[in-house]
């Protein structure tokens, strides 16, 4: 039997924050929810009987809170119909303040949800307005309440620093008052401006003034320590978590372990062969209605439209820049037992030259290859001589 990870896209939110370009649509109607998700649950259907087991689920976006419950519970009975879930998997969903209500969360932790993700982004309401985010901090705060009155035991909180007009005092605000709630994870990425979105065209415009370096890495370094002195371990660039409550969905990705991603847009990784869905809504739904494969690649599903198979180079660099990406760094070993040989072999230049400039340091006690304090900060650096 196979274990995966898997991934659900919900591709809707109420309206588009100012500042994202992840695949979801704003102002679509119930009905376009309801169409969405039985297509949703054929395109499930179409890996049932194919002995898979998953160890994690996550239901991601856009805002899967935006759904009528019912639509997620559906999902979720068609995940326990189509594959076996190990006991102790892990099973998130994201989730918007302000979107969010006892009925949900109630229906959520009845389909045994057990990990909730909210999106807060900042405690701070002038800049929760400048986001363009649907709420405001006393929701956030009311619906995180909520969320442990109705039994999750596993939260994480979403925060974005750098943005334009938040200073490291009001960033710092958000990032206590978010500590002092006790969620056990905690993501914090530093913003970027991403084309095709309001801040980038004022960006364009000279009407945002993006955060300078300094700034922002001095946002990130006070964020770390406060977070290391609060009981929460910095296991990834952009993550912290209380002793065991580690992403373990996230884990994957950067672990290369394998992940199946159904809905819009979404993207696999299996026998080393990456494959993406459809990203045009309509076309989603009509190849739920006809279960058109005509045309589409061998092997990859009818919703499959990008396919690439890895050449084992390929594997070795996404082994190297992704697990880079834990605090830990990758575990020599591993390396060797996936490809056969020593990752020095393979990289030994980029190796040498990244742990003369003081980016990059070998541990073989703990058998691990890792970034240095200074080698986070300048993460992209090193990426660029493993790709
Ligand atoms: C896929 S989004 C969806 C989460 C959810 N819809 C929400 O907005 O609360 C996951 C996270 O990515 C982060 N994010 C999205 N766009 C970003 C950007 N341009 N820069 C930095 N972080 C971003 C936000 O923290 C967000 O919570
Ligand atoms: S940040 Fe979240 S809520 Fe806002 S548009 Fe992106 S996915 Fe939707």
């Amino acid at each position: 039997m196979k274990s995966l990870g898997l991934y659900i896209h919900i591709p809707f939110c109420l309206k588009k924050c100012n500042y994202c370009d992840f695949l979801s649509l704003g102002g679509m109607s119930e009905e376009d929810h309801a169409a969405y998700t039985e297509a949703l649950l054929v395109e499930l259907e179409h890996y049932a009987d194919r002995n898979i087991s998953l160890d994690s689920v996550y239901i991601g976006g856009g805002t899967p809170s935006l759904l009528d419950p019912g639509l997620i519970s559906r999902v979720v009975q068609r995940v326990q119909s189509c594959f076996t879930i190990s006991e102790e998997a892990e099973i998130t969903i994201e989730a918007n303040p302000g979107l969010l209500d006892k009925n949900k969360l109630t229906t959520y932790r009845g389909a045994g949800i057990n990990r909730l993700s909210i999106g807060a982004q900042s405690l701070n309401n002038e800049i929760l307005k400048l986001l363009g985010r649907v709420h405001d901090r006393e929701e956030f705060v009311r619906n995180f309440h909520l969320a442990r009155e109705c039994g999750f035991e596993n939260i994480s909180v979403d925060l974005i620093f750098a943005i334009p007009g938040q200073t490291h005092d009001i960033w710092m605000d958000s990032l206590e008052k978010t500590i002092d709630l006790g969620p056990e994870h905690i993501s914090f990425y530093s913003l970027q401006i991403e084309e095709e979105t309001p801040f980038y065209d004022l960006w364009k415009k000279g009407e945002l003034k993006p955060v300078d370096d300094q700034g922002d890495r001095a946002m990130y370094h006070s964020a770390i320590d406060r977070l290391q002195s609060s009981g929460y371990r910095h296991y990834e660039i952009s993550n912290a978590a209380k002793p065991g409550y580690e992403s373990r969905h996230n884990l994957k990705y950067w672990s290369m372990d394998e992940y199946l991603g159904v809905g819009l847009g979404a993207h696999s990784y299996i026998d080393g062969r990456r494959f993406s869905n459809e990203t045009d809504l309509s076309r989603y739904i009509r190849i739920a209605k006809e279960k058109n494969c005509a045309g589409r690649r061998q092997g990859a599903s009818p919703w499959t439209i990008w396919f690439h198979e890895n050449t084992v180079e390929g594997e070795m660099s996404e082994f190297m820049f992704t697990g880079l990406r834990k605090v830990e760094g990758i575990r020599l070993s591993d390396y060797e037992k996936r490809f056969a040989l020593p990752v020095t072999a393979v990289y030994g230049d980029p190796i040498n030259k990244h742990i003369e400039t003081g980016l990059l340091e070998i541990d073989e006690k703990a058998d691990r290859l890792r970034l240095t304090a200074k080698g986070i900060d300048l993460f992209n650096r090193v990426l660029v001589d493993f790709v």
